[in-house]
């Protein structure tokens, strides 16, 4: 059976961007077709400056998120990294397989570092080794197939990189995984700032539809979208991309194609009523059980409890075999 592996980290409240580009997919195919594991991957949250109660308050939230999302944990494996040591014992092994260079390559890397010199912070070492742990939650579980937006194809392909050579070196490990962007939803870019994609770490929450926002709040931040001067709809990403976005999220959220879907507009104002009521319907039901799956923390708790012994069982013969594989001795 096809063996599933992807995360989110609790660094922001989850988007439209995560829930388009990766968790409905989880929720809505994965889980279903697939032995999946999803995982709050908390310890990426520690990369940069953080606040120890947010985190903690992100990860519940993600955690809760996720299942009124519909991940349903009959179906699926969900867990919070740290409750798996696996993940970390790992990583240092694909440290140790992955160059600087290659590190120092990931468009990542090269931007959340910039941006911390800029602001005169500096910049934490497991920013540049972040990849490795994400390797390494991949590879722990014999994953086939990654679903992530696009932003996250080079970390994949990095990933995979990491796997062949270590195979290589060592005989053969793992699983050597591929990414799965979705059809549309890939990438959602912010509706301020449409060059730039809709990331729930962003300063300025105008752009970003954050999945619980009330409906008159999304309705306010896709009515003030930045598009262009023009007033013909089209699609045209290159030029418009204000409106490519917009046409975008409607597809995503309401079906159909977006060069199809802009010829049924005249103007701009129609087009973001519809993208407005588009995606407060989609977020409806998810807020909606978000709100009593609040209500029920002790629920939440046993998922989590059962979601690591589950996940570690998969994760810890690999990670043995792994570390047999490079050279350390084993326990007697
Ligand atoms: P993260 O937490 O930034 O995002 C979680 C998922 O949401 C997707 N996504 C988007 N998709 C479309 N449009 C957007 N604007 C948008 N913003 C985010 C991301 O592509 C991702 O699929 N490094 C990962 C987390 C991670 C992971 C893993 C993922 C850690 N280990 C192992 C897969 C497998 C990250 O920062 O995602």
């Amino acid at each position: 059976m096809t063996r599933i592996f992807s995360g989110i980290k609790p660094t922001g409240h989850l988007t439209l961007g995560n829930y388009l580009g990766a968790v409905r997919r989880w929720a809505e195919v994965d889980q279903y077709r697939a032995d999946a594991l999803f995982s709050v991957v908390d310890l990426h949250a520690l990369t940069v400056e953080h606040d120890p109660a947010r985190v903690r308050r992100l990860s519940r939230q993600a955690v809760t998120l996720l299942l009124a999302a519909g991940l349903d944990p009959g179906r699926c494996t969900l867990f919070v990294q740290s409750h798996v040591d696996e993940h970390a014992r790992l990583s240092y092994l694909l440290e140790c397989t992955a160059t600087d260079g290659e590190l120092r390559r990931m468009i990542q890397y090269k931007e959340k570092s910039a941006a911390a010199r800029a602001a005169g912070q500096s910049v934490r070492v497991s920013l540049l080794t972040y990849p490795a742990l994400m390797a390494a939650d991949i590879l722990a579980y014999e994953t086939d197939e990654v679903p992530v937006g696009d932003d996250q194809t080079q970390h994949v392909e990095l990933t995979r990189d990491l796997a062949v050579r270590f195979n290589q070196r060592y005989g053969h490990t793992f699983t050597v995984p591929r990414a799965t962007p979705p059809k549309v939803g890939a990438r959602v870019m912010d509706l301020q700032d449409p060059t730039g994609k809709m990331g729930k770490s962003h300063e300025n929450g105008a752009g970003i539809v954050y999945l619980l926002d009330e409906p008159d709040v999304v309705r306010r931040k896709v009515m003030r979208a930045v598009t262009d001067s023009g007033r013909e709809v089209a699609y045209d990403r290159e030029n418009r991309p204000g409106v490519a976005n917009l046409l975008d999220v409607l597809a995503a959220c309401g079906g159909g194609e977006p060069a199809e879907l802009a010829g049924a507009y005249t103007s701009y104002g129609a087009l973001k009523r519809d993208v407005a009521e588009a995606v407060v319907e989609v977020l409806r039901p998810l807020r909606e059980r978000h709100a009593s799956l609040v209500a029920e923390p002790g629920y939440v708790d046993a998922v989590l409890r059962e979601g690591a012994e589950r996940a570690r069982a998969v994760a810890r013969p690999v990670v043995d075999r792994a570390y047999r594989a490079v050279g350390l001795l084993p326990p007697g």
